[in-house]
């Protein structure tokens, strides 16, 4: 069992349509029994809020839907109870790290670390740029889920 968070500010764009398109992924791929994948947090502005509408219409448009999902905030435990916590942005890595204390086994990472032009996730908040964050999410949960099941994750 694999278990992932994926982490951004709000919890309504970003770290929904990565926690759905990666579960989307692993569904197809016939893995579901073998990961736990949620979102969270870094802030408390949008919590129990559900996911920001147009990341919802973006998802649907792939057929990927995120009903029942509320934001909720990245806690200290969180980092014991997951094998990887996947920021969006550099924001995003700096905020995870105070909340957890550090990052001792290396389980922090950037999610466009996982393709071969790493970076920050396109962040739509303010551009309303959706398909661009769209491309950013599904490259780097591709590259995710083979560096994992590759077993090409180089952890710390
Ligand atoms: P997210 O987008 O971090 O991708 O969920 C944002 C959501 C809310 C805010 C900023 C970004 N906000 O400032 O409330």
């Amino acid at each position: 069992m694999t278990s992932i968070l994926f982490v951004c500010l709000g919890n309504i764009c970003r770290s929904p349509m990565a926690e759905f398109v990666m579960k989307d992924l692993v569904k197809k791929a016939g893995l579901e029994k073998e990961f736990h994948i949620e979102s969270a947090a870094t802030s408390t502005e949008e919590i129990g809020n559900p996911v920001y509408p147009p990341a919802c219409r973006k998802l649907a448009e792939h057929g990927i839907g995120c009903a029942g999902k509320t934001a909720r905030q990245l806690r200290r435990e969180d980092y014991g109870r997951y094998d990887w916590l996947i920021g969006m942005d550099r924001g995003n890595l700096r905020e995870m790290g105070r909340i957890c204390g550090g990052d001792p086994d290396g389980k922090l990472r950037l999610l466009l670390d996982f393709t071969d032009r790493p970076g920050q996730v396109a962040d739509p908040w303010y551009t309303g740029d959706f398909d661009a964050t769209w491309r950013d999410v599904e490259e780097g949960c591709r590259g995710l889920l083979e560096a994992i099941t590759g077993g090409k994750t180089d952890r710390k």
